[in-house]
């Protein structure tokens, strides 16, 4: 028996410890703010937060997972700066990367509060969107560390 932190609620599984982080959260859990993508660590849409970093959940699995805290998309409450800033700034086009980009964003800000742009394009870099959000995402970290009103 395997057992961890999602959202702030203990979950217990005997599933294969194998079994990638991703498929347990939105299989088992049926939380499907996270995203499958590429399934090899380089898109960023399965991105969640691991002991508040950002981790990608289709390379972590569930052993791996043992006695951390997951957060998820659906953990942020709706009045989190980030959210907020990201409906300020239009971001999401077709938002299927959009939940991997929060959780990194969220990330990025609790280790870095007031980031350059050019710190936020380092951080984010690796998280791909196929709708070219690159501008808007910026803005809205911008927005959500207070460099923007
Ligand atoms: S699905 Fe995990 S990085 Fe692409
Ligand atoms: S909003 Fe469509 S892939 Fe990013």
């Amino acid at each position: 028996m395997i057992s961890f932190f999602v959202n702030g609620k203990v979950v217990r599984t005997a599933s294969d410890p194998a079994t990638p982080l991703v498929w347990f959260i939105r299989e088992e859990l049926g939380l499907t703010g996270t995203k499958w993508g590429c399934g090899q660590g380089t898109c960023g849409c399965c991105t969640v937060m691991v002991d508040g970093g950002a981790e990608r959940s289709c390379q972590m699995s569930l052993q791996d997972a043992a006695s951390r805290r997951i957060t998820t998309i659906e953990g942020i409450d709706e009045a989190h700066p980030v959210k907020v800033a990201w409906l300020r700034e239009s971001v999401p086009e077709c938002g299927y990367c959009q939940p991997g980009q929060i959780m990194n964003a969220i990330a990025l800000l609790s280790l870095n509060p007031r980031p350059t742009e050019e710190e936020i394009v380092a951080a984010m870099d690796s998280n791909l969107c196929r709708c070219g959000t690159y501008n808007r995402i910026k803005r809205a970290i911008l927005r959500a560390s207070g460099k923007i009103k």
